[in-house]
């Protein structure tokens, strides 16, 4: 049995039920350009009002910073959930205060209300209790399905669970349950791939996982550093010079854990940072002084492929080379799909997470191929580096 509540726990006939989404979406000219968290907490919201709650919405949008911002308006994505509901939506102007009651007054059982973003007010951010307490006032239940904001201990992701009886929404359920699958209980052997450029912004978070992998892959530029570290010449290719003790002491931890480190064996090189330049395919020792580190070469990725072959469970975050500049996209790509394939065949469970992961496996054609791709940044990284989430640790019963 899980340790929260879930939906099949409450009963919500007739009764306010506080629904804490993130509906922190892509907007631009105000409209929303990619609507997969809608899609991912639409269920949430379908089944409470199916049910015949009366469902009241709550959202942080962008970062107003507990003022008013009207270009910063929840406003424009009531439309788009309605789209995705299939079910009007109805808005108010204000999170609490009388606009909030008022518009919540009016609902009838199985109605939809979003309220305005939560960030306009100071105590939000803060977790100030008497904001808390507001918030708390216009329901009588509160469901959590917010995981890409439970790294955040704010008012309405944190606060309310502690006024109000508490359940995780299903898209919560489902974040917790394969990051549950792929990280602290999982079938071995275990392998995680770390890319992106910087070791500096996942020092924690390798650390904690090289405890916790057999296999560690290392990809993207953080791969130079590391690579820099043990003494190789990357030439003109982005590292961290000041994270060298750093590396070495991850590969130190990884050695006395069991793990395996894999580093990149051959890379495709070119001489200028930019799509479409002129590349070629090198040993990892036969970079030249004036060559950039560009992507991962298919020894590299045959080299995955075998490990992967041994594989039960795999957790991904970052992309292998500069994927984002075709044609160095090919090692993330080929990488992912080899991922693909293996979750196909029922050999692995796949979990993938962080803004730049999704848009790579997106980029490859392969998110719903994946087992579970989370749609969370900052929250997917704090989990992996193994810090509790306030927002988790709040629904626990
Ligand atoms: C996100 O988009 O990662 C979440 O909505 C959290 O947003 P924040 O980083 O502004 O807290
Ligand atoms: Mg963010």
């Amino acid at each position: 049995m899980a340790s929260y509540r879930t939906l099949d726990d409450i009963e919500v006939m007739g009764r306010r039920v506080l629904v804490r989404l993130d509906l922190n979406v892509p907007m631009k000219n105000g409209l929303v350009t990619d609507s997969t968290r809608i899609e991912r907490q639409a269920p949430t919201v379908r089944e409470l009002s199916d049910k015949g709650a009366r469902v009241i919405l709550l959202s942080h949008f962008e970062r107003p910073g507990g003022k008013v911002v009207p270009e910063m308006s929840l406003k424009p994505v009531a439309p788009a959930l309605a789209g995705v509901l299939g079910r009007p939506v109805a808005f108010a102007g204000d999170c609490i205060g009388p606009e909030a009651e008022t518009a919540v007054a009016k609902l009838k059982d199985g109605d939809v209300l979003l309220l305005e973003n939560t960030r306009f007010h100071k105590g939000e951010e803060k977790n100030d209790p008497e904001f808390a307490k507001a918030l708390a006032a216009l329901g009588d239940i509160y469901v959590n399905d917010a995981f890409s904001a439970a790294h955040r201990a704010h008012a309405s992701t944190e606060g309310l669970a502690h006024l109000l009886p508490s359940a995780a929404g299903r898209s919560m359920e489902a974040e917790l349950s394969h990051l549950t699958k792929a990280l602290e209980n999982p079938e071995r052997p275990l392998m995680a791939v770390v890319g992106g450029a910087k070791i500096s912004t996942k020092i924690t978070l390798l650390e904690n996982l090289v405890a916790k992998v057999d296999v560690l892959v290392i990809g993207g530029a953080m791969a130079n550093t590391f690579l820099a570290a043990e003494g190789r010449a990357i030439g003109k290719s982005l590292a961290e010079k000041d994270q060298f003790d750093t590396a070495r002491r991850i590969m130190a931890k990884a050695q006395s854990a069991g793990a395996t480190i894999l580093l990149p064996g051959d890379v495709v090189v070119a001489r200028e940072f930019k799509a479409g330049a002129a590349s070629r395919i090198v040993g990892i020792n036969d970079v030249d002084e004036d060559e950039l580190i560009l992507d991962v070469g298919p020894r590299t990725i045959q080299a995955f492929g075998r490990q992967l072959d041994r594989m039960k469970t795999l957790v991904w975050n970052g992309p292998f080379g500069a994927f984002e500049m075709p044609p160095f996209d090919r090692g993330t790509t080929a990488a992912a799909k080899a991922v693909a394939e293996r979750t196909r065949e029922g050999k692995l469970l796949s979990v993938a997470g962080g803004g730049d992961t999704v848009a790579a496996l997106a980029q490859a054609g392969v998110v719903d191929e994946f087992s579970y791709v989370s749609t969370a940044g900052g929250a997917f990284l704090e989990w992996l580096e193994g810090r509790t989430l306030p927002g988790v640790a709040a629904l626990k019963r």
